[in-house]
């Protein structure tokens, strides 16, 4: 039986994640902030698929959560064969609205917590050869839209190049790249969304099933989906100024501060 570890696993995409590798057979370590909802949500995936889900409770926006996940994913006694990159959160406000400390916990969320897991994880896979990776990153990733974009920017730069530097190890890493789907984020970001239009919105389970045949193939970036790749082909030929004026505002409405 393989594990897999999701971080952000309790809501979401990563919930999502959970629900189809525990379907799948996978036994789960989950990773977010709230013990009691991953206490349920272990409980819950056990009894339905008969797997076993640990539970691990680490804030990847500190020094200590990070080691903690990181320390789980090193353990050559119990490995884990699929790390998913995941927990993650946006800020409400535009640049200079969002305060110092907001913008930095994106960067040590998005990026650090990313660089520390997936090297904890790759190093173990790789002596073992074989394993998998995959960095949740976003659509914002290839248009102009504040720090959320540039960190999601980096995921995909890295994953690809640590890829590149791991091709023939057995060891896969892929970039996730959806477009706007109907979780928890917006909410805790303060986003209003009804300025996203309703064929936007991509539903969680297929997203993670087109990105999981994604990895199969041997992907190093997936973005699930027929609209988004489009449109993501679309914003390679416009002006980089009219992207920039049209994908800052799209669903980056947001209430009273
Ligand atoms: N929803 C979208 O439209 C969308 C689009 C593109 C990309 N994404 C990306 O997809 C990923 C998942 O987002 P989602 O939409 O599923 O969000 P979500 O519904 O808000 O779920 C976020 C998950 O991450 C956990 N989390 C947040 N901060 C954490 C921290 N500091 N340490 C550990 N866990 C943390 C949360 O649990 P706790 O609060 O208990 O920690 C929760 O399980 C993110 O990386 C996001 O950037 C989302």
């Amino acid at each position: 039986m393989t594990t897999a570890l999701i971080t952000g696993s309790t809501a979401g995409i990563g919930a999502a994640f959970a629900r189809r590798l525990a379907a799948d057979g996978h036994n789960l370590v989950l990773v977010a902030r709230d013990t009691k909802r991953l206490r349920e949500q272990a409980t819950e995936l056990h009894d339905r698929h008969g797997i076993e889900a640990e539970v691990l409770t680490a804030d990847l926006a500190t020094d200590q959560g990070i080691e903690t996940a990181a320390a789980r994913l090193a353990d050559r006694r119990d490995p884990i064969d699929l790390l998913i990159n995941n927990a993650g959160f946006g800020n409400k406000g535009r640049y200079l609205d969002v305060s110092m400390d907001d913008e930095l916990k994106m960067i040590k969320v998005h990026c650090e917590a990313v660089l520390r897991l997936t090297s904890a994880a790759a190093g173990a896979m790789r002596e073992r050869g074989r394993g998998g990776i995959v960095n949740v990153a976003s659509v914002a990733a290839f248009v102009p839209r504040g720090t959320y974009g540039a960190s999601k920017a980096w995921v995909v730069q890295f994953t690809q190049g640590a890829a590149r530097d791991l091709a023939g190890s057995g060891v896969r890493l892929m970039a996730l790249c959806p477009g706007f789907v109907r979780t928890e984020f917006h909410e805790r970001a303060g986003m209003g969304t009804d300025n996203i239009p309703g064929w936007m919105w991509l539903d969680a389970d297929k997203l993670v099933a087109s990105g999981l045949a994604d990895l199969a193939r041997g992907k190093t970036v997936s973005i699930p989906d027929a609209r988004y790749k489009v449109l993501m082909g679309v914003t390679k030929v416009v002006p980089r100024g009219m992207l920039g004026a049209v994908t800052s505002r799209t669903g980056r409405k947001y209430g009273p501060q």
